[in-house]
């Protein structure tokens, strides 16, 4: 059945900066990321570190993280995106208390994202998750391309079960499977579900969906359904994927909310509050937000 709590993990700082074309000031991804915790998210994932000539947005990753010391979390986590040792070291010097690791279900994705093939990752990551294991800083592990790759299009959900496996033998606290290119339906999201699940406990898996056809709702709906409790979402619904052409923004935060709200599931996530984070970014990026729940919400 479905979850009466749903912990929402907003992904809009990282996953969501890292695809604007103008690079954002560290002040505003600062005060972004201060807004975003005051509205009750649990978990903000706030930048990665990641190579600066890959992903040049997120060059300041270490002057972000040294600005958040200084914030009041009210409890939040703030996780980092690390793709191998290098990151983790630098994330762990800058403080950071947990991270992520990305493998992908799909070969060309993995060589176009980290410049490496699956197996690759994932001897790298076990190497990053010994190493978390022994400073006992929790590590979660994403699956990105769970549905559709860009360059070899339909993904086997077998695929995806077994990268998200190896990643939950290996020590990640959770899986969260990733519709990097936004493609999914109801229809293609509850034989991979299926798949995973088999071999993952579910409340150890979130589901990433991006809405580029506009099925995040309904996909996480089914999801729900299913049984899965942690969803990612990116306040405005920034968003995108710099190796995942067309690939439109993470499903928003505020929609996810307005959904959650409406099915009586309770989430600690203050509306209101998120609508101002969203108009905060939104109109710093200088365009309207990627929310039909904000927009709807604001009276515009
Ligand atoms: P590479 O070029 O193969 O790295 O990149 P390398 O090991 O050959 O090293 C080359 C240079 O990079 C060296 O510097 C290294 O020191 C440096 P040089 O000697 O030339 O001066 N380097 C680093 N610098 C900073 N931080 C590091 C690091 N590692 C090496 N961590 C690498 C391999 C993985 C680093 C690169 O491909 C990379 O950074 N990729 C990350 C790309 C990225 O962030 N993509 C977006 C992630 S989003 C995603 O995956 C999907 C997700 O959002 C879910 C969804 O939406 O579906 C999670
Ligand atoms: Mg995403």
């Amino acid at each position: 059945g479905m979850p009466n709590h749903v912990k929402i993990v907003e992904v809009g700082a990282r996953d969501g900066l890292q695809n604007e074309k103008k690079t954002v000031p560290t002040s505003v991804k600062v005060e972004l990321i201060q807004k975003l915790v005051s509205c009750g998210l649990p978990v903000v994932e706030v930048t990665g570190f990641v190579s600066p000539k890959w992903v040049p947005q997120l060059s300041d990753a270490k002057d972000v993280m040294e600005a958040v010391k200084d914030l009041d979390l009210e409890g939040a986590r703030l996780p980092v995106l690390t793709p191998n040792m290098k990151g983790f070291e630098a994330a762990v010097a800058a403080g950071a208390k947990e991270v992520a690791v990305f493998a992908s279900a799909s070969e060309s994705f993995s060589k176009s994202n980290i410049n490496c093939s699956i197996e690759e990752s994932l001897v790298r990551y076990q190497a990053v998750t010994s190493a978390a294991k022994k400073l006992a800083i929790p590590i979660r592990g994403y699956v990105s391309c769970a549905i559709g790759c860009p360059v070899e299009g339909a993904i086997s959900p077998s695929k995806v079960a077994y990268v998200a496996k190896e990643l939950h033998d290996m020590g990640c606290f959770e899986i969260s499977l990733g519709d990097t290119i936004g493609i999914a339906t109801p229809g293609t999201v509850v034989p991979m579900l299926e798949a995973v699940m088999a071999v993952v406990p579910v409340e150890k898996l979130a589901v990433h969906f991006h809405d580029t056809y506009g099925q995040s709702l309904s996909n996480i709906l089914v999801s729900l359904q299913m049984g899965i409790s942690t969803v990612d979402s990116s306040v405005a619904g920034l968003g995108g994927c710099p190796y995942a052409k067309g690939a439109t923004g993470n499903v928003a935060t505020e929609d996810v909310v307005y959904m959650l709200n409406g099915l009586g599931i309770k989430t600690n996530v203050d509306l209101q509050k998120l609508l101002v984070a969203g108009e905060f970014i939104s109109k710093h990026l200088g365009r309207p937000s990627g929310s039909k729940a904000a927009i709807a919400l604001s009276g515009a």
